[in-house]
């Protein structure tokens, strides 16, 4: 079987990212970082580019510490060597390490609805006392910066007159509602983020994500692309929950990637930015009749009333960033239309799903 690693679409979008990286090479020169989440789906993308770069780019090579307790379902699939070793490990617990680290990614986290309805504690805990745990380690190693992954559901459902939504947005997040889990922890986790900023002067940055997508991405998980994807491959029709007309906007892995090291990188301390397509803002809908449209194949799609809560009232209407502050502070704007990333996606799919 091909592992989603060896796939030749990611290797190629790895190559891709190291190129589009290639100005910050000095900054990933002999450097150490430590991924949490880093057999998650962006984390793998991340444990790969450090892999790449050492293998073809860097002189000295980056060091990584890679922690996941591998709690949401990828099955291991573990890229180490002499440089890169993984550490099954929860945040939840304390981590300590002697080797020193310049650069935190903190990407730890339950982010799939069918998971944090089912593990509402955990969820809540690897976002509040992870980060916790990090920030305490990220002080005491005095590193360089410490990135957290925060989300576009700390807007909630918002506004329509905040929507294209900035980073100034407060949010429309209901308290104990069937998202709070993931939404309160995340909008706590922030809080904590600049709280280290202020009182440690820690170089903190948060990113809040808009539905990154691209090969890796679990199927199952009731994220409604790939189900949708993989729905197609198997010949089965696609499923629409109720009328479909709520939106996300889809961001290419590839430019999610690129932005997260491009702000890791940057002085954007101690605030959050946004990071998404706005160009790529789709309906439900439309976005099953894109997958038919780029799938080679005929796709039927149905429309079904809604299995779950967090699917039905709570789900938010429409999502979709303004990005014009991460545009002006370092100049990252996404490159991948919606068909390129789809046919990038499928093609993997396909690759992985065909032993
Ligand atoms: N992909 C997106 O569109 C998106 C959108 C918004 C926010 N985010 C955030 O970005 C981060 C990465 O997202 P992803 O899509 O790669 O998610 P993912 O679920 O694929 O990866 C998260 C990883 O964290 C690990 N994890 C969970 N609990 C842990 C714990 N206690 N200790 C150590 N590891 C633990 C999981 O095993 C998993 O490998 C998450 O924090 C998520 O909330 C992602």
């Amino acid at each position: 079987m091909t592992t989603k690693t060896e796939a030749a679409i990611v290797q190629e979008d790895i190559k891709k990212l190291a190129d589009d990286l290639k100005d910050h090479i000095h900054q990933f020169e002999g450097s150490s970082f430590l991924i949490t989440g880093a057999g998650g789906f962006l984390g793998n993308y991340m444990v790969l580019l450090l892999k790449y770069l050492n293998d073809n780019v860097l002189e000295k090579p980056a060091k990584g510490i890679f922690l996941d307790n591998f709690a949401t379902g990828y099955e291991r699939e573990v890229v180490e060597d002499e440089n890169l070793q993984f550490v099954q490990h929860s945040v939840i617990e304390p981590f300590e390490t002697d080797i020193p680290i310049d650069y935190v990614l903190h990407m730890a986290g339950i982010a799939s609805p069918l998971y944090y309805t089912k593990f509402p504690i955990e969820t809540m805990d690897v976002t509040t006392i992870g980060s916790r745990n990090m920030l305490e380690l990220a002080t005491k190693h005095k590193v360089k910066s410490f990135l957290f992954t925060s989300s576009s559901e700390v807007y909630g459902d918002p506004a329509p007159e905040f929507v294209p939504t900035p980073e100034t947005y407060n949010g429309n997040v209901s308290i104990t509602g069937p998202r709070a889990v993931y939404d309160e922890s995340k909008r706590f986790a922030e809080i904590l983020c600049v709280s280290f900023f202020r009182v440690h002067q820690l170089p903190v940055k948060i990113v809040r994500y808009f539905n990154v997508f691209g090969p890796g991405i679990r199927p199952n998980d009731y994220r409604v692309l790939p189900n949708f994807i993989e729905r197609a491959i198997r010949n089965e029709p696609l499923e629409v929950h109720g009328d479909g007309l709520n939106t996300r906007s889809y961001c290419y892995i590839n430019d999610g990637i690129e932005a997260t090291f491009k702000v890791l990188f940057s002085d954007m301390n101690g605030e959050a930015v946004n990071i998404g397509n706005p160009a790529l803002e789709i309906s439900v809908k439309g976005l099953a009749e894109k997958v038919a449209e780029v799938y080679d194949g005929e796709v039927a799609i149905n429309y079904i009333p809604p299995p779950h809560a967090v699917y039905a009232d709570s789900d938010p209407k429409r999502r979709c960033p303004d990005i014009t502050k991460i545009k002006e502070a370092i100049g990252w704007e996404p490159k991948y239309s919606l068909e390129e990333g789809l046919a990038r996606t499928i093609a993997w799919y396909q690759s992985v799903m065909k032993d």
